[in-house]
C-alpha cells in the first residue's frame, strides 16, 4: 500500500476537476486522480456550447440569464448561486478564450453565440443567442484546453486510479454527529488499475469532481464510466445527497441508442415533428416551441408517442428535421452529430429526418455544496477541507431542471471557485490524522469479490437495474412505478452481496471495477427512488402522473437523503423532524433518512412556468 501527500487532491479530470486544478496548482501542491485519462473524461462529450450573456450577437444581460436559469429549474434553484453563475459566466468564457479555446466566430471576429432551450430575451419574450460554441465539439475543446493548461502548471496526474473511499475524521455514517461539531476530510483511498495496488492519498483539501451517474439508466447519453462514484462515496460516509429525484432526460438521443444529438441542432433551426409531420412543440410551448427547456420538450415527445403519434414501425420515437437547413450550414455548425446519425442509424440528415427519443443525460442533484464549493453535511454545517464541483455537486444552480449549456458553464464557474477555496483552505489548515482501518477494509472487500469462486454476474445485475430504472423512473413516474423499481432494487441489493467476477487477475482488472461501480449505481438509484417517492408533486424533471402539479406549499424545499445505521433512531439521524421531508426507508442493514434544506430566493418569486 503506497501513501501520497498533497495539499489539494482533486478527484476527477473532467472540466470541473481540471478547472479546479488550474486554480489550485498556482497556489499550492495539487494532484488530480482520475479513473480515465484526462482527455477521455465525459466533458469531452458535451456538444452544443457554454452560455454567457456576452451580448455579442444580440442584446442580452446576466440578469436575464439568471431569471431563465431560475425559471428553467422550476424555481427550485438557489438564486444566489444562479446569480453568481450568470455574472461570472462572462469571465469564464473569456478565460477559456485567453487559454486558446477555438470558439466559432462572427464575421466581425467576436465569439459567436447561438440559441439553446430556455434561454430567452427579456424574461421569456423570445429565444436569445447566448451559447458560445466550438461547432458541436465544445466540451471536447474545453477539455483539451484545460488539460494543456494543467500540464503547463505541472499538476500531478494519477491516471487510471479509481477512488474507492473518502477519509473523514468522524464516522458520519456510523453515528449521528451533533450539528455544529467540526468534521474534516483527511484524504481518499484509491485503486491503481495497472497494478491492483491500493493507494492512500492524504490531503488537506479534497475536491470531488467525478461527474454524473447516467448509467443508472439503460438509455443514456452518458459514457460507461458515469457511475456516480463521488456521490456514492460521500453518501456511504454519511454525507447527504440533495435533490437526487431530479434527473434530466435530454430530448434528442438517437432513438434506441441514447447517443446525444445536441440541442444545438434545434438552436440552428432544426424542428421536432411527429408521425403526421406536425411541428408538435407549437402546441406545448407556443412562444419558444422547439427551444423550450428540456423537461418540457422531453415530456412532450413522450406524450406524442403515448398518444399514438410516434414515428417508425413501432411508433416509438419522433423525428428531428434538419432537411430545410443548408448542408454547408450543417457541416459548419453540426458536423459531429450529423455524422453520428449517418454512422449509427444510417440516416442522411441533409435529406431525411433523424429518429430521436429522450435519453438520460444529467443529474441535477448531487453532493450539497455552498457557492464556495464547500460540501455540506446537513442544512448548514460544512465539512472542513471537502469541496465538490460539476455534476457530482448540487450547488443548487439547476434546481429541478437544467438549461442546456449551463453545465459547461457550471463546471467552469464552480470548478474555479472550488479550486480557489480548496487551495486557500489548505495553505493555512493543519494536517488531519488519517483514520486507521478504511484502506484495509477497502482492500479486503475487493479481494473478497475478486476471489469469490462463483456468484452473480455484474452484467446481469446492472442490466436488471437499468431496465427497471428505464421502465419505472423515467420521464413519467407514479407511486406504483417507483415502488416497483424500489422493490426490484431491494432484490438486486441482495443478489449483489454474492457478486463475483470472471477475471481473477490483479492487473488491469476492469471486471472487478465494474463490480465496484455497480455498487455505486445501486446506491445512486436508491437515492433517486426514495426522493422521487417522497415528492408528491411534479416539478422540472420529476413528473409524477399521480400528482401532476407543482406544490410549492409543501415541496418548495430541497430533498436531502442520508444513509444511517438501523441503530440510529430516525429522529437523531439528521433528517427533518416533521413535515413531508421526514421518515425513513429501511434496507437490510441501513436506513435512508429523509431531510430537507430551504431554497434560497433572492429576487424571483415562484410563478407558473409557461413558454
Ligand atoms: O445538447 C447539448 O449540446 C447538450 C448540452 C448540455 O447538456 O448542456
Amino acid at each position: 500500500m503506497q501513501t501520497h501527500q498533497y495539499d489539494v487532491l482533486i478527484v476527477g479530470a473532467g472540466g470541473a476537476g481540471m478547472r479546479a486544478a488550474l486554480e489550485s496548482s498556482v497556489r499550492t501542491r495539487t494532484a488530480v486522480i482520475t479513473k480515465l485519462y484526462p482527455t477521455r473524461s465525459h466533458t469531452g462529450a458535451a456538444q452544443g456550447g457554454m452560455c454567457a450573456a456576452l451580448a455579442n450577437v444580440e442584446e442580452d444581460n446576466w440578469e436575464w440569464h439568471t431569471f431563465d436559469t431560475v425559471k428553467g429549474g422550476d424555481y427550485l434553484v438557489d438564486q444566489d448561486a444562479a446569480e453568481v453563475m450568470a455574472k461570472e459566466a462572462i469571465d469564464a468564457v473569456l478565460d477559456l478564450e485567453k487559454m486558446g479555446l477555438p470558439f466559432n466566430r462572427t464575421p466581425e471576429g467576436r465569439i459567436d453565440q447561438r440559441r439553446f432551450g430556455g434561454h430567452t430575451r427579456n424574461h421569456g419574450e423570445a429565444a436569445v443567442r447566448r451559447s458560445c460554441y466550438a461547432a458541436d465539439r465544445t466540451g471536447h475543446m474545453i477539455l483539451q484546453t484545460l488539460y494543456q493548461q494543467c500540464v503547463k502548471n505541472d499538476v500531478d496526474f494519477f491516471n487510471e486510479f479509481y477512488v474507492l473511499d473518502l477519509l473523514v475524521d468522524h464516522d458520519l455514517a456510523g453515528h449521528a454527529v451533533p450539528d455544529g461539531e467540526e468534521v474534516s476530510v483527511a484524504g481518499v483511498v484509491a485503486y491503481e488499475l495497472a497494478t491492483g495496488e491500493i493507494h492512500v492519498f492524504r490531503a488537506k483539501s479534497v475536491v470531488l469532481a467525478t461527474g454524473g451517474a447516467g448509467r443508472i439508466y439503460k438509455t443514456t447519453s452518458n459514457a460507461h464510466t458515469l457511475t456516480g462514484d463521488g456521490m456514492a462515496l460521500a453518501y456511504r460516509r454519511g454525507i447527504p445527497l440533495e435533490d437526487m429525484e431530479f434527473f434530466q432526460f435530454h430530448p434528442t438521443g438517437l432513438a434506441g441508442l441514447g447517443i446525444l444529438l445536441s440541442e444545438a441542432a434545434r438552436g440552428e433551426g432544426a424542428i421536432l415533428r411527429n408521425s403526421e409531420g406536425e411541428r408538435f412543440m407549437e402546441r406545448y410551448a407556443p412562444t419558444i416551441k422547439d427551444l423550450a427547456p428540456r423537461d418540457i420538450v422531453a415530456r412532450s415527445m413522450a406524450n406524442e408517442v403515448r398518444e399514438g403519434r410516434g414515428a417508425g414501425p413501432n411508433k416509438d420515437y419522433v423525428l428531428l428535421d434538419l432537411t430545410h437547413l443548408e448542408p454547408a450550414h450543417i457541416d459548419a455548425k453540426l458536423p459531429d452529430i450529423t455524422e453520428f446519425a449517418r454512422t449509427y442509424l444510417g440516416i442522411e440528415p441533409y435529406t431525411e429526418p433523424v429518429p430521436v427519443y429522450p435519453t438520460a443525460h444529467y443529474a441535477m442533484g448531487g453532493v450539497p455544496t455552498n457557492i464556495a464549493g464547500e460540501v455540506l453535511r446537513n442544512e448548514t454545517d460544512v465539512i472542513r477541507g471537502l469541496y465538490a464541483a460539476g455534476e457530482v455537486a448540487c450547488v443548487s444552480v439547476h434546481g429541478s431542471n437544467r438549461l442546456g449549456t449551463n453545465s459547461l458553464l457550471d463546471i467552469n464557474v464552480f470548478g474555479k471557485r472550488a479550486g480557489i477555496s480548496a487551495a486557500e483552505y489548505a495553505v493555512g489548515a493543519p494536517w488531519v490524522e488519517l483514520p486507521e482501518g478504511p484502506a484495509g477494509l477497502v482492500q479486503a472487500e475487493l479481494e473478497d469479490i475478486r476471489t469469490r469462486p462463483d456468484g452473480e454476474r455484474v452484467g446481469d445485475l446492472r442490466k436488471a437495474l437499468q431496465d427497471t430504472m428505464d421502465a419505472n423512473a423515467q420521464v413519467f413516474r407514479t407511486k406504483e412505478s417507483l415502488e416497483q423499481a424500489l422493490a426490484d432494487l431491494r432484490g438486486l441489493r441482495k443478489r449483489f452481496a454474492s457478486v463475483s467476477v470472471q477475471d481473477k487477475s490483479r492487473a488491469f482488472n476492469t471486471d472487478l471495477l465494474e463490480a465496484v461501480e455497480l455498487g455505486f449505481l445501486l446506491d445512486i438509484s436508491e437515492t433517486v427512488l426514495v426522493g422521487a417517492l417522497n415528492r408528491d408533486e411534479s416539478r422540472g424533471g420529476h413528473f409524477r402522473e399521480d400528482f401532476p402539479h407543482r406544490d410549492d406549499a409543501q415541496y418548495m424545499r430541497h430533498t436531502m437523503v442520508y444513509r444511517r445505521p438501523l441503530t440510529v433512531p430516525v429522529e437523531d439521524a439528521g433528517g427533518d423532524r416533521d413535515g413531508v421531508f421526514s421518515g425513513s426507508t429501511d434496507f437490510d442493514d441501513y436506513r435512508v433518512v429523509l431531510g430537507s434544506k430551504p431554497v434560497t430566493m433572492t429576487r424571483y418569486q415562484p410563478m407558473e412556468r409557461k413558454y
